[in-house]
């Protein structure tokens, strides 16, 4: 064989082996890269994704509440380990109540007396739950919708709506109250074993009241826009503090509102109302609302199922946009997201 030849075979062979080389490590690099970006952006749309949602998420999702949530999954409560958790979220940058920044140290301090910070073990284990939110409204005033209100296997009720007195409309079982330090129940009439209360925290003084009741220090009532509660009826072991991030996603992505009010403008908040069907639609696979319909021209008509207070009082309310809260849930029902059973 002429040694030409061989050379060049010989070069070609070699030039093949590093052009596999090339391949080869190119190969290698584009997955690599692959599985760095797929974790990255996994890691930008679904930070934390709890253990538990996981599951359910394989077993009962829900794409319309996915959807809305703009595929951000979070852990409903502040754990004891919060600090981490906001990093990632972003809301250690941000102010209560849409962050948990100016609250930290009293947060630590009732966290650490909070034994749980999951849902409910009873609750946890239905595998596509059934909800119910039951807004306050006077709607509900001879509704008779009692008995399937209790149907659901989890009922949110909020503030302080009573269900003593009021069963046979608004029903007798309470799975979540989400209320805060001025609407908590204070008196033990109301007590319920099986309600695990949610408590939202929209200042530092809500952080630093829970703390001081928690352990057992004197419960300082400046910076409350109404006398809080002084006692707290509830065991420990059946508080949760909502997530800030919860409500940073219904006001700035559901509800749409400006990051920023002008100084002559009263900074808008969504309604406890609108904070807990978010909250179902993190929880839930299956969302029905009662006691939601407000019609603020006629003012004349009561505001809760309980009380004298009429339409004119939340008519004058300039820390909500009820229009906006209104326009929002009548699209979903209309896109059969959820059903409104008033
Ligand atoms: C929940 O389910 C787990 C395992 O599936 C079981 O061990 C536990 O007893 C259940 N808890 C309740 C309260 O039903
Ligand atoms: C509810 O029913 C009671 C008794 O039937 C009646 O007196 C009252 O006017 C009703 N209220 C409304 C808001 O319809
Ligand atoms: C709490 O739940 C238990 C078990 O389901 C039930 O027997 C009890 O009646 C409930 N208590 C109240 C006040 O609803
Ligand atoms: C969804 O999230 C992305 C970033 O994560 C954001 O840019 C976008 O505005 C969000 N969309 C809505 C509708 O909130
Ligand atoms: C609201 O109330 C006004 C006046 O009472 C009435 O004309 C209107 O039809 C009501 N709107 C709705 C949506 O019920
Ligand atoms: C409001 O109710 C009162 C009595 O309950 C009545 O006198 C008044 O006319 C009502 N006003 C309107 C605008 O309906
Ligand atoms: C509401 O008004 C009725 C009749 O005017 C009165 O008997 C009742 O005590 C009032 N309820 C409250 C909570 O103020
Ligand atoms: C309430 O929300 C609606 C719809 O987003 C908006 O057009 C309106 O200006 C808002 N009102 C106030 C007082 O912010």
């Amino acid at each position: 064989m002429p040694p030409v030849v061989h050379t060049d075979r010989f070069s070609m062979y070699q030039g093949l082996i590093v052009l596999r080389k090339f391949l080869l490590v190119g190969i290698v690099c584009a997955a690599l890269l692959h599985f760095m970006l797929h974790r990255f952006v996994q890691k930008k749309t679904m930070p934390t994704l709890a253990t538990d949602s996981l599951k359910e998420y394989r077993t009962c999702y829900n794409e319309k509440f996915h959807l809305l949530l703009n595929i951000t999954e979070v852990d409903p409560f502040l754990c004891e380990d919060f600090r981490k958790q906001s990093v990632t979220l972003g809301t250690n940058k941000l102010d209560l109540p849409y962050g948990t920044r100016r609250g930290e140290r009293y947060l630590d301090q009732a966290l650490k007396r909070l034994p749980k910070c999951s849902q409910p073990d009873e609750i946890k284990n239905i595998s596509c739950k059934k909800c119910v939110v039951v807004g306050n409204g006077g709607v509900l005033r001879n509704s008779t919708l009692g008995k399937k209100i209790d149907s659901y296997d989890v009922i949110i009720r909020m503030n302080d709506g009573p269900v003593l007195g009021y069963e046979e409309d608004v029903g007798q079982k309470t799975t979540f109250r989400l209320c805060y330090p001025e609407s908590i129940f204070s008196d033990a009439l109301h007590y319920d074993p099986n309600t695990t209360v949610v408590l939202m925290m929209f200042k530092p003084h809500d952080a630093k009241w829970l703390s001081e009741l928690l352990t057992n220090r004197r419960v300082s009532t400046y910076g409350f826009w109404r006398k809080p509660a002084m006692n707290l009826i509830y065991l420990p072991q059946q508080l949760r503090i909502l997530n800030p991030f919860i409500l940073r996603q219904v006001s700035q992505d559901i509800l749409n509102f400006p990051t920023k009010f002008p100084k002559t403008e009263k900074p808008k908040h969504p309604t406890t109302g609108i904070i807990a069907i978010t909250l179902a639609f993190h929880m839930c696979n299956e969302v029905h609302i009662a006691g939601f319909k407000y019609n603020l021209t006629s003012l004349n008509t009561t505001l809760h199922y309980y009380g004298n207070e009429t339409m004119s009082v939340m008519a004058q309310n300039e820390y909500h946009n009820i229009s906006a809260e209104q326009m929002f849930l009548r699209d979903l029902v209309e896109r059969h997201t959820i059903t409104n059973l008033t």
